[in-house]
């Protein structure tokens, strides 16, 4: 192959007009001009508009007829102008062609299972590609397809700079790339592990790493005094949108600094890296403790793109009259709200009393929600006669409401719901009356977190137990004193996302033991579970802290990605399983013995890939089970929405049928006479009366759900 001479599609320019060319890559698009053959040929570079002229090269138009999208060729040809008037403004290339001369066919191409192409060959003809529009299962079980979208590749271009960006100014502070193991120990993150059985140790297993946490730290104490990694971590926990089980994270930890050393250059790193995706961000950002950002946003990451901070109002209705409120004020609750600038018109007194009073706020946890608009310089709402002249004056004061607000306000005795419930409206409002920017990016520091929290009634950390308190004359066996304890760790949120997080660390062993005694964790369960960690302290640790960022999410959010699974070359899809190789997958019954490994609970299915070769019966080949693509094409074809739970409860239930059929072909048959039926058939009639014909209410009776008079049967999906 004469690669040497290879020049990209996306690389010529107009004054290469006149220069013989040899090019490589995909059939983009395709066009038949009759006496003149078009075609986008595409690499990575971009695309060139290439002709095969019969006059040009009659050998090349006769084998460029029978090219199809995604063919790969090989082409000589010459650079030309294009004539005036027949330039394609979409492609970078547009002012020239070149004209074929010679073509071999590198490799064909099945009809794709969807369409690659997004640059129209003529001006103003339709793009194809849609990525919006394809399944996103489809196109992750083709990704490789999928990844040949000059957009989708262009996704990966910048992921790459923005990486090799970090990666620069990182170097420049004298920051050292360090890999640490991902056969490991479990790193207490709070998910659960993911766990790899080992063949050598018997019943053993390590576990792939949540975070490099545990190694980082022993790397300061090693004396690596400034590390970073691109580190892979696992995480088997609930997926949602912006969760992948296996992501990137930026790591990095330094000794002899503090929270000031990493908001400098994590700050610093930020704009530089957004400044690649052309997004201005202004420094320094600001900070906001945990406490302000629960008690004004109701969460520990909000979104400052709008308004909407919450007010506290207990104190100005503490007399009131209003009997809701009052009980709630004398059962030691509190009533906080926040105000809806300008939207009186939008949120008519319909939408605020039946839809948000009635239905939204008690979907999110409340049990009421009370709502007040300003008109005519008065406060205005079904209840507002309860509220006297001056609470209702010192009520728009503290809202600082003017004409045309709206207020909404919430009571309850859990001070936790009144903020969560808060929160909730407050996005459900912005986003319902599109008060959220796009094009804005609010970064900010929430510091000052409580080091521990109470789950079931016991102590635990917060993030992980490693983290520096903000004071260490505490007692341990205090409670109330520790509950009151606020850690040394901060987090970067942006637009309601956490983007990264981190901490400074304990360094000296006589804390972390006072920790440890906070936690109640026994000598044992210690050496069980950071052993080695603790003995490392205790040769000379010094002072140390770091951060971790969410690469795919921080990466997703510069370039505009609607998800992160846009930004990861292999992602998985919401249920945690790779459509394109299918993973995870039954493994062959030889290997699990190997591992030592039996699952008597696991189901047929396993029990099956349990039986070695040669031994009766046959291993399952995973081709031949139904995967959860094969139950989605299913529910598609039967018009059925299924849930990722659902499909793999249908996946289950479908696989063990076909492991039920495969064992009947097993029965020994012969010489069983055929039969019919064994059970006479016998039809059975209710004896209760039946119900009279027009008697809607009777007939729907037994409904398992009915809506206006008709029974509700699941949803179906449309085309
Ligand atoms: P933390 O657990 O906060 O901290 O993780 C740091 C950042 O990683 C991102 N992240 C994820 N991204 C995609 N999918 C996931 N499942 C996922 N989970 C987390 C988030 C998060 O802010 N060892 C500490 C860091 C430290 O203390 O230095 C840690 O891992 O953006």
């Amino acid at each position: 192959m004469e690669w040497r001479q290879r020049i990209y599609c996306g690389d010529l320019i107009p004054s290469d007009a006149g220069k013989d060319v040899l090019l490589m890559g995909w059939v983009d698009a395709f066009r038949d001009h009759g006496s003149l053959l078009f075609i986008h040929l595409r690499d990575v570079r971009g695309i060139v508009q290439v002709v095969f002229n019969p006059e040009i090269s009659k050998e090349s138009y006769d084998k460029a007829v029978g090219l199809k999208e995604e063919y790969v060729i090989q082409v000589r040809g010459k650079v030309a102008l294009r004539q005036e008037g027949t330039e394609n403004p979409n492609l970078r290339t547009g002012g020239i062609e070149v004209l074929a001369h010679e073509m071999e066919v590198l490799s064909l191409s099945r009809t794709l299972p969807f369409k690659i192409s997004e640059k129209a060959i003529a001006f103003g003809e339709d793009i194809k590609a849609n990525p919006e529009k394809v399944d996103e299962e489809l196109r992750l079980q083709y990704r490789y397809l999928d990844l040949r979208r000059p957009s989708a590749q262009e996704l990966f271009i910048k992921r790459y700079e923005i990486i090799k960006c970090l990666r620069e100014y990182l170097d420049g502070l004298h920051f050292m790339e360090i890999e640490t193991p991902f056969l490991t120990k479990s790193t207490p993150e709070g998910a659960r592990d993911y766990l790899v059985p080992s063949r050598v140790h018997k019943g053993k297993f390590y576990s792939l790493p949540q975070s490099p946490q545990l190694f980082k730290q022993l790397l300061m104490m090693s004396g690596m005094d400034r590390y970073f990694q691109i580190a892979r971590c696992f995480r088997d926990e609930d997926l949602r949108p912006n969760r992948q089980p296996e992501f990137t994270q930026l790591d990095l930890e330094a000794s002899f600094i503090d929270e000031e050393f990493i908001y400098e250059i994590i700050e610093e790193l930020t704009v530089r890296i957004f400044a690649l995706g052309g997004i201005p961000l202004p420094r320094p950002f600001p900070r906001m403790t945990y406490e302000d950002a629960m008690e004004r946003y109701g969460s520990d990451r909000p979104d400052l793109r709008f308004g909407m901070a919450f007010e506290e109002v207990t104190d100005i209705l503490k007399e009131t009259g209003y009997a809701v409120f009052r009980q709630v004020l004398e059962a030691g609750g509190c009533i906080k709200g926040f105000c809806v600038t300008g939207q009186a018109d939008s949120l008519s007194k319909n939408v605020l009393q039946n839809e948000y009073a009635l239905k939204i706020a008690p979907s999110f946890g409340a049990k009421g929600m009370t709502w007040m608009k300003v008109a005519k310089g008065r406060l205005e709402s079904n209840i507002v006669q309860f509220f006297s002249e001056s609470e209702q004056g010192r009520l728009k004061d503290r809202f600082r409401a003017q004409e045309g607000d709206v207020l909404l306000m919430i009571a309850d005795t859990s001070r936790d719901l009144v903020n969560k419930v808060l929160a909730a409206l407050r996005l459900h409002l912005a986003e319902r009356l599109r008060l959220i920017p796009e094009d804005r990016y609010d970064p900010l520091w929430v510091t000052d977190f409580p080091l521990f929290e109470l789950k079931d009634g016991k102590l635990g950390s917060q993030h992980h137990p490693f983290t520096m308190p903000d004071r260490i004359d505490f007692d341990p066996a205090n409670r109330e004193e520790c509950l009151s304890l606020k850690s040394r760790a901060y987090d970067l949120v942006m637009n309601g996302e956490e983007l990264g997080g981190g901490s400074i660390r304990i360094h000296r062993m006589d804390i972390q033991r006072k920790i440890f005694l906070a936690l109640a964790l026994s000598e044992e369960e210690l050496e069980a579970k950071f052993g080695f960690f603790l003995r490392a302290l205790e040769y000379g640790a010094p002072p140390h802290g770091g951060l971790a960022l969410g690469l795919d999410r921080v990466i997703a959010m510069i370039l505009k990605a609607s998800s992160i699974r846009e930004v990861i070359a292999f992602p998985k899809n919401r249920s945690a399983y790779c459509p394109l190789s299918e993973a995870p997958s039954y493994v062959e019954g030889s290997q699990l013995k190997d591992l030592g490994l039996a699952f008597p609970a696991a189901g047929f299915a396993q029990e099956r890939a349990l039986t070695a070769p040669g031994e009766k019966g046959t291993i399952p080949s995973d081709s031949d089970r139904i995967s959860p693509d094969h139950v989605r094409h299913i529910a598609k074809l039967a018009r059925l929405k299924l849930t990722d739970s659902e499909v793999l409860l249908f996946q289950k239930d479908l696989n063990s049928i076909l492991e039920y059929v495969e064992t009947l072909s097993e029965l020994d048959a012969e010489n069983v006479p055929p039969m019919s039926h064994v059970i006479p058939m016998k039809n059975v009639w209710r004896e209760d009366k039946p119900a009279k014909a027009g008697k809607a209410e009777e007939i729907l009776s037994n409904a398992p759900a009915r809506e206006k008079g008709f029974f509700k049967v699941p949803k179906i999906i449309e085309g």
